[in-house]
């Protein structure tokens, strides 16, 4: 049995495989209406969410499935102090399948030690997004055509993003990929991330401040919000959480068919205004999560 903890799990032919069956559920979504009739999706939630959480419920609908869970570790019996281990063993027998975001990085590979059913991290702490980095492959793919030959622009909080550090793993295995990481000093993608892998693949990145400088030079443009809760202190957050506000003056720099994502939620890093600029594709991107969930709880589940 499968898991999926990190974006790394599939491999570059499996993921091409969940975007091509994604494209198929975009394209005939009645044929797979009934797939998963019969069979459960737990959401075990132990950290807030809107899109993660509701598209892979929706995902589950979609297919003709049932779902159950929680949405927040205070209303499940990790408030009475149960472990994640404990808790994967009971809805191991409840479901056939199960999403998990935890506030800890691990506590989704540590459930899957101890499960009997297929468990989907759904974001851990500040180290993978994996469903959300398949979201983004699929945005990309379909929008921009192409995984390979683009150069991404990372923008925000890259030290606490683990949408970033999710997107940055999966996106070295394609041809001609370079990034530009955007970002203040004290925001810089952590270590590991520069030595093991970009520095390690030799690809192609420079780490810069200023957006503006860069702009011109993007085909994606990945902006984040800073990541309030897992600062030490909320000085440090106050000071840093506007350094980047992109708005239609700097859209005007950017190339014509250059897109711009983001994992969504959004606070200021990206101004109302720009929502109507062509380029602007987070919210279509938030709509493909669902489809790339549905492609994947089929691929788990063996049922395409
Ligand atoms: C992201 C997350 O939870 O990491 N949101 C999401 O899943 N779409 C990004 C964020 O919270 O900033």
């Amino acid at each position: 049995m499968k898991h999926i903890i990190s974006p790394l799990d599939l491999t570059v032919d499996e993921m091409a495989e969940l975007l091509d069956l994604a494209e198929d559920i975009i394209r005939e979504p009645k044929k797979f209406s009934s797939r998963c009739q019969g069979k459960k999706l737990a959401t075990l939630f132990y950290e807030p969410s809107t899109r993660t959480r509701l598209s892979f419920e929706a995902a589950m609908l979609n297919l003709g499935g049932s779902i159950l869970g929680f949405s927040s570790a205070d209303s499940s019996s990790a408030a009475k102090g149960e472990s994640v281990a404990d808790t994967i063993r009971v809805i191991s027998s409840y479901a056939d399948i199960c999403a998990m975001r935890h506030p800890k990085e691990g506590a989704p590979l540590v459930a899957s030690q101890y499960s009997t059913i297929p468990v989907i991290n759904a974001g851990d702490g500040g180290h993978n997004h994996p469903t959300q980095t398949f979201t983004d492959l699929l945005t990309i793919k379909s929008l921009k055509g192409r995984l390979s030959n683009v150069t991404v622009g990372f923008c925000g909080d890259l030290m606490f993003g683990r949408t970033v550090h999710s997107l940055i793993n999966a996106m070295v295995r394609y041809d001609n990929v370079s990034f530009i990481l955007i970002s203040p000093n004290e925001l810089k993608i952590p270590d590991y991330l520069r030595k093991e892998v970009l520095d390690a693949k030799n690809i192609r990145y420079k780490e810069v401040k200023n957006l503006d400088e860069v702009i011109s030079e993007l085909d994606i443009l990945y902006m984040t919000r800073v990541q309030k809760e897992r600062f030490f202190n909320e000085a440090d957050y106050i000071r840093l959480k506007d350094t980047y506000i992109l708005d239609a003056k700097k859209m005007e720099l950017a190339k014509k068919d250059m897109l711009v994502l983001h994992p969504l939620p959004r606070v200021n890093e990206i101004a109302v205004e720009v929502d109507d600029d062509p380029r602007a594709v987070y919210f279509k991107q938030a709509e493909y999560g669902v489809y790339v969930r549905m492609a994947l709880i089929l691929k788990m589940l063996e049922l395409a």
